[in-house]
């Protein structure tokens, strides 16, 4: 399966995605694509002689015409967002209709939507006093963090004293469930049935 990576920072889930023992066989990362002119994840991409595309410019505004080529060109079966913050146009949503992911550091539909990213989710989740979090895989849809959840993973929270100690037990699991979930779409275990997502 051919994957095309969407990221803007450091690139960790890139990186699990890429260490993957099990994903070696199944899982072929074609690109590595940011709305930055660098960041770096890109230095990640690199060290595992990756291509490397920016799609954005210094004022911040992003240049989609030529991301439909590329993505068709390279053959890329599933976009996977690991870390994008800009919101993907709705041309490219229906050209990958259920082939575009994108991992949330929280139990969706909780702690989402805009502005919900980063440190704000797990802030939220903090002062909410919530005693379990985790991390949710979801299909992109045109708007953020509302479409149909393809897994999740939970992680007991009930003894944190800060956001912080919660982004590290999140990110654990960010990186256990990614690798997971391309597992079995590249296995062709993912599908959609009577509009619910199943994996089996
Ligand atoms: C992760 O927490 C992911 O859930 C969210 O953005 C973060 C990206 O981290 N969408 P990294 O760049 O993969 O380290």
């Amino acid at each position: 399966m051919n994957i095309a990576v969407f990221v803007s920072g450091r690139g960790s889930n890139l990186k699990a995605i890429l260490t993957s023992e099990e994903l070696k066989q199944l899982v072929e990362v074609k690109a590595v694509i940011s709305d930055k002119i660098s960041c770096p994840a890109f230095q990640i991409a690199e060290n595992f002689s990756i291509p490397t595309y920016s799609i954005g410019d210094k004022a911040g505004r992003i240049n989609y015409e030529e991301l439909i080529p590329l993505l068709l060109d390279l053959k890329i079966d599933l976009i996977v967002l690991a870390g994008f913050l800009k919101l993907i146009p709705h041309e490219l949503i229906d050209l990958f209709r259920n082939r575009i992911i994108n991992i949330h550091p929280a139990l969706l539909p909780s702690f989402g939507g805009k502005g919900l990213y980063g440190s704000n989710v797990h802030k939220a989740v903090f002062e909410s006093s919530a005693k379990v979090s985790g991390a949710t895989v979801h299909f992109v849809d045109y708007t953020y963090d509302t479409g149909n959840i393809i897994a999740q993973k939970c992680v007991d929270i009930s003894d944190v004293n800060s956001s912080e100690e919660i982004v590290e037990r999140v990110i654990k699991i960010e990186h256990e469930l990614l690798p997971y979930v391309l597992k079995k779409f590249a296995l062709g275990k993912v599908n959609i049935v009577d509009k619910r997502v199943v994996v089996h």
